[in-house]
């Protein structure tokens, strides 16, 4: 080792292994990074967190790094930065160790960009920033101010090779550079003993206040909005408002809240809800922006409402081949009969894939668990109950018997009290129940998201059948 280092070209370590690693990192993950942008997918989240951390990690490391480590060592200052220009006006060689001035600025530029493309990004994920237009515009025009910065540094690094007369870029890898004469070579060991130890101590509050501030904000950002709480006043371009809590304030629990020791049956019912418009079940902001995956030819439909289960899968489960084979409804996409049975934690890693994007923040796990368990244990055969025709097989006077005791309290003995349509287009249980039974079917069984209405899923299936059945001998006008 010792012979190596006294070779006639004196080579010294200057950049110590973290600055090392920290660089070849970050070119990986950024090249992974821009390679999975586009979709918002897992690799492309994660690369970003492996860079927020590398970066936080530098900046740390700026200050409690070996010498050409430190920030303090290169730090462009406009002194330093005159020096060098005239030098070089002047042809005089100014040998650096470190970074020259020029080098700096691009490093701490670099460094900020990918700061503020993590922030950003990660941002795009949070609840309260979710969909927000300016969010992701910053995103995309740091990312490529950065892609483009890049090849300008490679050509800094390849004239200023030219220009010592050494391979820069080696440098970077093996961590050593010729040395001006009177330099001593140190090796890495020697290096961190001298140049870092002491400076450990005071740095550890810098650690602990960065760690602090990153949990901070982490917590500030994923805040769930509480319950009470109006919808958020921000001005969201991109994020439908939250659905109006139910005017019904004594009963709010009922129909958002989730029972202390939940039974299998509740949350089936809820799951239910979920399936059918799981931004009022939960009454958070819907996405504004169209589903990604909803079919481009299908132009009836845009906004949140792609983003309801039913209507990519419909109310009887068996998408492209049954309900919504045609009309405007029509997607191409294969129902989730097929799913019946699976274990529920597969259906919730599904809910996260490319084709349906709905992230933690979006519906929360629980949430996701609970649609997830309907997809597999609470489905019921539409095709057993609903003719073709729309026509219902039940008994109509089992059903009228449970209408009057039960339905008849909100919607009046004639299904009239509650006009779901307009006082002049008037639409009533009745005028629902001929017109969809399918998803008449699954709202009795699982109640209605985000309103006041009960869901007979304790019951046998029978008795919601039944009711579907007289509801259609209700009045429609
Ligand atoms: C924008 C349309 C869309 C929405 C909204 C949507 N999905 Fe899907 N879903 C798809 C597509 C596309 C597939 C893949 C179908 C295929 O393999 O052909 C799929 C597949 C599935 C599968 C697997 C089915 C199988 O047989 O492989 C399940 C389960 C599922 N979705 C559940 C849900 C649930 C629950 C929701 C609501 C939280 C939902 N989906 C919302 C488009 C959607
Ligand atoms: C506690 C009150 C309550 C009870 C009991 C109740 N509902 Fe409802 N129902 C509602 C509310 C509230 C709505 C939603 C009204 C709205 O859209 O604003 C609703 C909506 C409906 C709809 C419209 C569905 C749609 O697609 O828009 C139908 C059909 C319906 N109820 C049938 C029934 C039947 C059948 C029963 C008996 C099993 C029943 N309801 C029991 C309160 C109730």
């Amino acid at each position: 080792m010792a012979g190596a280092r006294e070779a006639p070209a004196k080579k010294v370590l200057v950049w110590d292994l973290p600055v090392r690693v920290f660089h070849w990192t970050v070119v990986g993950a950024f090249a992974i990074a821009w390679l999975t942008a586009g979709g918002r997918g897992s690799v492309h989240e994660l690369s970003g967190y492996v860079i927020l951390a590398l970066v936080i990690f530098r900046i740390w490391w700026g200050f409690a790094g070996t010498k050409h480590a430190r920030f303090a060592d290169f730090f462009p200052t406009p002194r330093r930065l005159k020096a060098y220009f005239v030098a070089l006006v002047l042809g005089k060689k100014r040998h650096h160790l470190g970074h020259n001035p020029i080098g700096a600025l691009m490093i701490f530029t670099l460094l900020a960009l990918l700061a503020g493309i993590c922030a950003s990004g990660w941002m795009m994920l949070t609840r309260a920033y979710f969909g927000i237009q300016w969010v992701r515009d910053v995103h995309t025009v740091l990312s490529y101010t950065a892609l483009f910065l890049l090849p300008l540094h490679v050509l800094g690094a390849i004239l200023s090779s030219i220009a010592e007369k050494q391979n820069l870029v080696l440098a970077m890898i093996t961590g050593r550079k010729r040395a001006s004469p009177g330099i001593e070579a140190k090796s890495e060991e020697e290096l961190f003993r001298e140049q870092t130890l002491d400076r450990l101590r005071s740095v550890e509050a810098f650690a602990f206040m960065s760690v602090m501030i990153a949990a901070g904000t982490l917590v500030w950002f994923n805040i769930e909005l509480p319950e009470e709480a109006p919808p958020p006043e921000r001005e969201q371009p991109e994020v439908a408002a939250a659905p109006k809590p139910s005017p019904d304030v004594d009963r709010r629990d009922y129909v958002y809240g989730v029972p202390p020791s939940p039974t299998l049956t509740w949350m089936l019912a809820s799951g239910g809800r979920l399936y059918d418009k799981w931004y009022a079940a939960l009454r958070v902001p819907a996405p504004r922006e169209t589903h990604p995956r909803w079919p481009a030819s299908n132009t009836a439909l845009s906004g949140a409402e792609t983003w309801r289960c039913k209507n990519c899968h419909g109310w009887d489960y068996r998408g492209r081949d049954g309900q919504y084979a045609r009309g405007k409804h029509r997607t191409g996409i294969r129902g989730i009969r097929r799913a019946i049975g699976w274990d529920p934690r597969k259906i919730v890693a599904i809910l996260g894939d490319a084709n349906h994007r709905y992230t933690n923040v979006i519906i929360p796990p629980d949430a996701k668990y609970r649609v997830a368990l309907f997809v597999s244990k609470g489905q019921h055969n539409t095709n057993r109950y609903i003719r073709r025709d729309g026509s219902v097989r039940g008994s109509r006077q089992r059903g009228k018997a449970i209408f009057q005791n039960l339905c008849a309290i909100c919607h009046g003995f004639d299904g009239k009290k509650i006009n779901f349509g307009t006082p002049e287009e008037p639409i009533y249980v009745g005028t629902y129940a001929k017109r969809n039974p399918w998803e008449v079917l699954h709202k009795i069984r699982n109640g209605f998201p985000g309103k006041t209405m009960v869901a007979l899923r304790a019951f046998r299936m029978r008795n919601a059948v039944d009711v579907l059945s007289y509801a259609q001998t209700l009045p429609t006008k």
